[in-house]
């Protein structure tokens, strides 16, 4: 029989995740991979969706993204190591370290509503824990969380914990992957980030833990420590540069616009000062996504209620640029179409909030369908990936098509909203022949030809560069 010490040793190899959603799913299927000495339990109390990631052997699971389904299958093939379960308190017991990878959305209701981060699923997973936990466990922050959210969990697990004895370690080690090249990421990510207690020796010793899970296959310099704070903020901070950048392009393509500038043209002039670097300064009709804009507007909570009111508005100021690029294109559209979209068919392609993805959260192809649909407009929409079920479920009134030539076909405008490189691909002097002319074309991402397309006959509408002959827009 195993000793007490054996016991332990045997339990320090299982890890269990909370939250099996697009961050659950990647990163603990890339562990799984790389790490065979552990069991790996992801666990969600979606029963639907566990039971969807246990067809993966079928190659098919409910969130697509590329090279995931066989990561899942490597590990399940090869180390026989990965599972996935709604049995959330089993897996408690079971594991000595539990990584929290539920949703942490918007608050939007009360106090915070519009900005603060929801943390009830949050506090529901940690009383879950305090219940079921009978022996030392490490819990790690994998979802975005507000700064100091460990000393709450923290709170929540020591006087709600129904074992005395148990103690618990809490650590931060946010997620930096972006969906669409998740796999990419977590391969060879640029930095793992991993905050704890850095003045006790246990607290030091559950961030060493945790740094070993990733030096499986992650370089020791990547691997950053520092303390919890730091951690939890360095994520918001990180997601707010991103979004800080893209609003800052997207800013300059409205200057663009009125003064004859080309955006595209700028962002290479400054992607190529090594000081400002070439990524995320490409223009667009708005960044989407389920979590740009809602760090943001949780770093503006977070600074409103430490009474940093400039800093709050420095941040509100990104949200707000992103609001008005979606408004600004959506109303392009009507505007060069004479002021009327009532009746006109507008071929929609892409749904998603990026390419690479299923995911429609926060996508600008919501916002800029509804203003066309308020104009009466004529919506037939083409994803790739994206359901029809979904489109419909957010706008039951358009036409969703599985064939894109039933979307273009007699249409007036082609309004390009995600990045799909096949919509690089198409023959686009075919596309014109079987438009309603005027043809129009609105790309939101800037991946088309604009000089072969009006060659071709189209009148075009980019990003960032203003046809002259187009009319003003009235915001
Ligand atoms: P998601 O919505 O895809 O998945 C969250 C999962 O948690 C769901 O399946 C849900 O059923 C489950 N869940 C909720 N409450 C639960 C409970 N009490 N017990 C067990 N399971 C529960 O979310 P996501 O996109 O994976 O994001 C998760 C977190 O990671 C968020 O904080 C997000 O900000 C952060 N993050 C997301 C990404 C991304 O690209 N999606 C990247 C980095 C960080
Ligand atoms: C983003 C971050 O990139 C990840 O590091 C982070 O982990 C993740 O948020 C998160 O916390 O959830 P994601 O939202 O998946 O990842 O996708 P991004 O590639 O960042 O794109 C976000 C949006 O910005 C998309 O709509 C994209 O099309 C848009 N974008 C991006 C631009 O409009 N221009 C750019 O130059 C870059």
């Amino acid at each position: 029989m195993a000793t007490q010490q054996q016991q332990e040793d045997i339990s320090v190899s299982v890890v269990v995740c909370i939250g099996a959603g697009y961050v659950g799913a990647c990163t603990f299927a890339v562990i799984a991979s790389h790490c065979p000495e552990y069991k790996v339990i992801v666990c969600d109390i979606d029963e639907k969706r566990i039971a969807g990631w246990n067809r993966a052997h079928d190659g098919t699971v409910p969130l697509f993204e590329p090279g995931l389904v066989e990561t899942i299958q490597r590990a399940k093939n090869e180390n026989d190591n990965l599972f996935f379960t709604h049995d959330v308190k089993g897996a408690i017991k079971e594991s000595s370290i539990i990584f929290i990878a539920v949703n942490t959305p918007t608050k939007t209701f009360g106090r915070g509503a519009g900005s603060a981060f929801d943390m009830s699923s949050w506090e529901a997973v940690s009383r879950t824990i305090a219940a079921e936990a009978d022996s030392n466990k490490i819990i790690v922050e994998k979802s975005t969380v507000p700064v100091r959210t460990a000393e709450k969990v923290l709170q929540i697990l020591n006087s709600a914990k129904k074992n005395k004895s148990v103690e618990f370690q809490i650590i931060s080690n946010p997620e930096f992957l972006a969906e669409g090249s998740a796999m990419r990421d977590l391969e060879s990510p640029d930095r793992v980030l991993v905050g704890g207690d850095q003045d006790t020796p246990a607290g030091r010793a559950a961030v060493q833990e945790i740094c070993d899970i990733y030096a499986h296959w992650v370089p020791q310099q990547k691997i950053i420590t520092t303390n919890m704070w730091t951690s939890e903020l360095a994520k918001l901070a990180s997601n707010a540069f991103l979004a800080q950048r893209i609003s800052s392009i997207n800013a300059i393509s409205a200057i663009c616009e009125e003064c004859g500038g080309n955006v595209e043209d700028i962002s290479r002039v400054l992607g190529m000062d090594d000081r400002i670097g070439n990524k995320y300064l490409k223009a667009s009709a708005g960044f989407g996504g389920s979590c740009l804009k809602k760090d943001v507007m949780a770093l503006v909570y977070i600074s409103e209620s430490y009474q940093l009111h400039q800093v709050a508005d420095f941040f509100r100021g990104i949200v707000a640029i992103n609001e008005f690029q979606k408004k600004r294109f959506a109303t392009r559209i009507v505007e060069s179409m004479y002021g009327n979209a009532r009746g006109k068919k507008i071929a929609v392609l892409g749904f998603s909030f990026k390419k690479d993805t299923g995911d429609i959260r926060e996508s600008c192809a919501i916002e800029i369908i509804q203003v066309l649909l308020n104009e009466n407009a004529d919506i037939f929409v083409f994803d790739p990936k994206v359901s029809k079920e979904e489109i419909l479920g957010v706008f039951p009134t358009v036409t969703v098509v599985d064939d894109v030539t039933e979307a273009y076909t007699g249409a007036d405008a082609l309004v390009i909203i995600t990045e799909w490189d096949i919509f690089k691909t198409y023959d686009y002097a075919a596309i014109f022949e079987v438009m309603r002319k005027p043809a129009f074309i609105f790309d939101g991402r800037n991946i088309l030809d604009n000089a072969k397309l009006t060659q071709l006959g189209f009148s075009v509408h980019s990003i960032g560069m203003r046809t002259w002959d187009e009319p003003k827009i009235l915001l």
